[in-house]
C-alpha cells in the first residue's frame, strides 16, 4: 500500500465498482433523468445498470472489459477492489469523506456494489456490451442519456486532448444528452487546458457543452460535471431507437435545459 501514497497514477485502468447512489450524486440524477434509455460508458464494475434496471430503466453498460468472459471478469473484481481501496486509504487526505464516512465505509460500499454488478452481469449479460471509445456499436441517438464516469479526464495522463474530443463526440452521437464526471485527473488535479481544448473541439463539431455543479465531492475539488447535447438530439417523448436495430426517424430537437 505504501507505494500508492502520494502517487499520481493508479496504474492500468482500474475496473472500479461505484454504486448507484454514487452515480446519482455525481451526475445529479433525478428520477425523471432515468425514464428513458440510459448508457453507462465505461460501466466497469459499477452497479448503476443493475440498480437502474431494478427501477425499470432500460439501462445498458459498455466497456472493453466486457469482452472478458463474465465469470473471469467477476473473479478479477476482488483484486480491483483491493487496489482501489489501497489507493483511497493511502491517499485519504486527497478525499472528502462526507459520502463514504471513511476508507472502511468506502471499501464496504464498493464491495456491495461489485456483488450487485456481478449478479447482474452473470444473470443478464446482454446488458453489458463489450466496446471501447471512441467507437461504440450503437446507432445515432440510441440513448436518451449517457453517463461517463472516471475514464475521461481521470486518465488524462494517457488519453490526449484529441482522444477526449473523439470519445466525447462519440458519446454525443449515441446519446441525446451526455454527462461526464469528474473533470479532474486521478491525483485530483484540475485540467483547465484540456477542458478548454475539449470545449473548443466540441463547439467546432456542433456539440453543445457546458459545465455544471454537482452535489457530490469525493476527490477534493471535483464538484462539477460536463454536460453535452448534440445538435441532432431527439425529443424526450419519442420512442427510443433500438440499441442495435433500425433507428426511429428524428422528428426534431429538444431544447438544451436552461
Ligand atoms: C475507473 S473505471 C470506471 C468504471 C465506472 N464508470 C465507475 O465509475 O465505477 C474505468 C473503466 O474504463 C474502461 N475503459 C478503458 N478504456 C476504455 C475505452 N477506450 N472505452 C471505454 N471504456 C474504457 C476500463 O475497462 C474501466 O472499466
Amino acid at each position: 500500500m505504501g507505494e500508492l501514497r502520494g502517487a499520481t497514477d493508479i496504474g492500468a485502468y482500474l475496473i472500479s465498482t461505484r454504486s448507484s447512489d454514487e452515480y446519482r450524486a455525481m451526475f445529479a440524477l433525478s428520477d425523471a433523468d432515468l425514464r428513458g434509455r440510459v448508457l453507462d460508458c465505461p460501466g466497469g464494475g459499477a452497479s448503476f445498470t443493475a440498480a437502474a434496471r431494478a427501477h425499470g430503466t432500460a439501462a445498458f453498460a459498455a466497456d472493453p472489459a466486457y469482452a472478458t468472459p463474465p465469470p473471469e471478469l467477476v473473479a478479477r473484481l476482488d483484486a480491483e477492489l483491493a487496489c482501489g481501496s489501497a489507493w483511497a486509504t493511502a491517499n485519504a487526505e486527497r478525499y472528502v469523506w462526507r459520502f463514504h464516512g471513511d476508507p472502511a465505509g468506502h471499501a464496504r460500499l464498493r464491495a456491495d456494489s461489485a456483488a450487485t454488478f456481478a449478479r447482474d452481469l452473470l444473470g443478464s449479460p446482454g446488458r453489458y456490451v463489450a466496446a471501447a471509445l471512441p467507437h461504440l456499436p450503437f446507432r445515432d441517438g440510441a440513448f436518451d442519456l449517457v453517463l461517463s464516469s472516471h475514464l475521461l479526464f481521470t486518465y488524462a495522463d494517457r488519453l490526449d486532448a484529441a482522444s477526449h474530443v473523439a470519445a466525447l463526440r462519440e458519446l454525443a452521437r449515441v446519446g441525446a444528452e451526455v454527462r461526464v464526471y469528474p473533470l479532474v485527473d486521478q491525483a485530483g488535479r484540475t485540467l483547465p487546458q484540456l477542458l478548454d481544448h475539449v470545449l473548443a473541439g466540441l463547439d467546432a463539431a456542433g456539440v453543445r457543452a457546458r459545465v455544471d455543479d454537482v452535489p457530490y465531492e469525493f476527490q477534493r475539488g471535483a464538484r462539477s460535471m460536463l454536460r453535452l447535447r448534440s445538435a441532432s438530439s431527439r425529443p424526450a417523448d419519442t420512442p427510443p431507437a433500438r440499441v442495435c436495430g433500425p433507428r426511429a426517424p428524428d422528428p426534431g430537437r429538444r431544447e438544451w435545459p436552461a
